[in-house]
C-alpha cells in the first residue's frame, strides 16, 4: 500500500513509517556523533516519549546516556489498513536500536493522566526496570480526566483581552488577520487543569511514595515563553497560565525532591520547534516560519534533539550551555530569544504578507518539516513503494 499525506488545518491523518523510521534514524545519528553524557541517569521515565521534545529526551536518553527507558505515550496503533500515529511509528524504530544494543525499552500506550496508567508504570519499574534517576514531563495534551473522574479541556486563547494579530493558514500559505476572543475564566482554569503542573505533582509524588526515585533523582518539564508578538496569545494566554502554575509546581516538587532524596525538579524552557503541538496554537506557525529563517541564517537553528542533548549535558555532564534563571528554570531559549534575532524577527513581521510569506520566511520549510512529523518529504524514503502498515511493539506493556 502506498500512503500519501492527507491533511486536516493542523493535523496530517496519515502516516508514513519509513519516513517516521528516517526522522529516528537521522536524530539517533545527529547523538550519536555527540559525546556521551559523562554522568548519565540510568534509568529514565519519559512521559509524552513518541513525539517532539519527548521523543528527543528518549533517543539522548537512549543513544547519549545508554539508559533504560520507559516511555509513555498515547498513540494510534494501525487497523482496519489505516496508518498508525506518527509517535506509534517513532517509537517502533528506536525500539529496534535500543533493544539491538543491549538498553532495556519498555513502553505503555494509554492516557497519562490516568491512575491506571500510573499503576501500570509503576508495575513496569518494578518488575521489569528500576527505580528511575530522572522523570521527564513532556505531555502536550487537549484535555485530561483527573483521578476523581472531571474532564478538563484546554483551550488556546488570550486572557486578557481580543487580540487581533497576522497569522498564516498552513495549507493555502495566505497570510491574514485573525481575532481571537479572550478566554472565561472557567476556560483558563480547565486549561490550567490540563498543561499545568497539577498531574506531574502527581506523578513525582506517587512514584516518591513507591519508592521508585533513587537518591538524587531530577525531574524536569518543559515550558515556552517566547518573544512579544506571540504574548498575547502564549505567555499572556490560557496555556501561559499553565505553564505559571508549571513553574511554581517545580518549585514545590525541588523542595520536597531536594529534603526527601537530596533530589532537584526543574523547568527547561525550550524554543519554538515545529511538533503535532505548536502546530496546533493560533498565530505560532507564522512566527515559526520566520523564525526559522533568521536563526537559519545565523547559524542558531536547533530542532528538538539539540535542544535536548544541550539540556542534559548541563544536568548530566556539568557543562551547563544554557543560562540558569533560578534554582528551578534553565532557558534553552536563549538563541530564539537574543535581541539581534528578535529585532529582525519584528522587522519582518511588519512586512508579511501573502506575496512575501515564501522569500521572508522560510515558510516551505515549515511545511517540509510539519509533513516530516508524519513521515513524508523524508530524504531517502522511497514514496513510490508499497509499505507495511502494521509495526508491531516488542515491548510494549498491557
Ligand atoms: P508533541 O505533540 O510533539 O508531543 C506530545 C506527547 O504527549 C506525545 O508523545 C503524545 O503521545 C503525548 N501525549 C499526549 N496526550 C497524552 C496522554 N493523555 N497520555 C499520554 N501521553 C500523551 O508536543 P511537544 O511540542 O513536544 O510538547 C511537549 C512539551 O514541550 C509541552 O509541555 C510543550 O509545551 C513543551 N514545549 C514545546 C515547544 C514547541 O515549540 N513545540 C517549545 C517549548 C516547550
Amino acid at each position: 500500500m502506498k500512503i500519501q499525506p492527507k491533511v486536516r488545518g493542523f493535523i496530517c491523518i496519515t502516516a508514513h513509517p519509513e519516513g517516521c523510521a528516517a526522522n529516528v534514524h537521522r536524530q539517533i545519528e545527529w547523538v550519536r556523533l555527540q559525546e556521551l553524557l559523562p554522568k548519565p541517569p540510568k534509568t529514565v521515565l519519559i512521559l509524552g516519549a513518541s513525539t517532539g521534545y519527548g521523543l528527543a529526551s528518549r533517543i539522548v536518553s537512549v543513544c547519549g546516556a545508554k539508559a533504560d527507558t520507559l516511555g509513555v505515550f498515547y498513540e494510534r496503533p494501525s487497523v482496519n489498513g489505516k496508518p498508525a500515529s506518527p509517535g506509534w511509528y517513532n517509537t517502533v524504530a528506536l525500539e529496534v536500536v535500543a533493544l539491538r544494543t543491549g538498553r532495556k525499552f519498555y513502553s505503555i500506550n494509554g492516557d497519562a493522566f490516568s491512575s491506571d496508567i500510573k499503576s501500570k508504570v509503576v508495575r513496569a519499574l518494578r518488575e521489569k526496570l528500576s527505580p528511575v534517576d530522572l522523570v521527564v514531563y513532556s505531555l502536550a495534551a487537549p484535555r485530561r480526566t483527573d483521578a476523581s473522574g472531571v474532564t478538563y479541556q484546554s483551550v488556546l486563547k488570550p486572557t486578557k483581552q481580543v487580540f487581533t494579530s497576522k497569522t498564516v493558514n498552513t495549507d493555502k500559505g495566505e497570510v491574514f488577520e485573525t481575532t481571537l476572543e479572550a478566554a472565561t475564566d472557567e476556560e483558563v482554569l480547565q486549561t490550567v487543569k490540563v498543561m499545568g503542573g497539577e498531574d506531574w505533582e502527581a506523578w513525582i509524588r506517587l512514584l516518591a511514595k513507591e519508592g521508585l526515585l533513587v537518591p538524587k533523582a531530577t525531574t524536569v518539564a518543559y515550558s515556552y515563553i517566547g518573544p512579544e508578538i506571540t504574548w498575547p496569545i502564549y505567555q499572556f494566554g490560557t496555556i501561559g497560565r499553565a505553564k505559571a502554575h508549571l513553574m511554581e509546581t517545580a518549585q514545590r516538587l525541588h523542595s520536597f525532591l531536594s529534603e526527601t532524596l537530596q533530589g532537584r525538579a526543574l523547568i527547561s524552557v525550550n524554543k519554538a520547534v515545529v511538533t503535532q503541538a505548536s502546530s496546533a496554537i493560533p498565530v505560532v506557525p507564522l512566527y515559526n516560519s520566520i523564525l526559522r529563517k533568521i536563526l537559519q541564517e545565523k547559524g542558531l537553528e536547533e530542532d528538538c534533539m539539540q535542544q535536548i542533548y544541550r539540556l542534559f549535558s548541563g544536568l548530566f555532564g556539568g557543562k551547563e550551555d544554557w543560562v540558569r534563571e533560578s534554582e528551578t528554570c534553565v532557558r534553552l531559549d536563549d538563541r530564539e530569544l537574543n535581541p539581534s534575532v528578535q529585532e529582525e524577527v519584528k522587522r519582518i513581521w511588519q512586512q508579511i504578507n501573502t506575496e512575501n510569506l515564501r522569500t521572508l520566511s522560510d515558510f516551505d520549510g515549515y511545511q517540509k518539516k510539519f509533513l516530516q512529523l508524519f513521515g513524508f518529504e523524508c530524504e531517502g524514503v522511497n514514496y513510490e513503494a508499497d509499505v507495511n502498515l502494521d509495526r508491531p511493539m516488542r515491548h510494549l506493556l498491557p
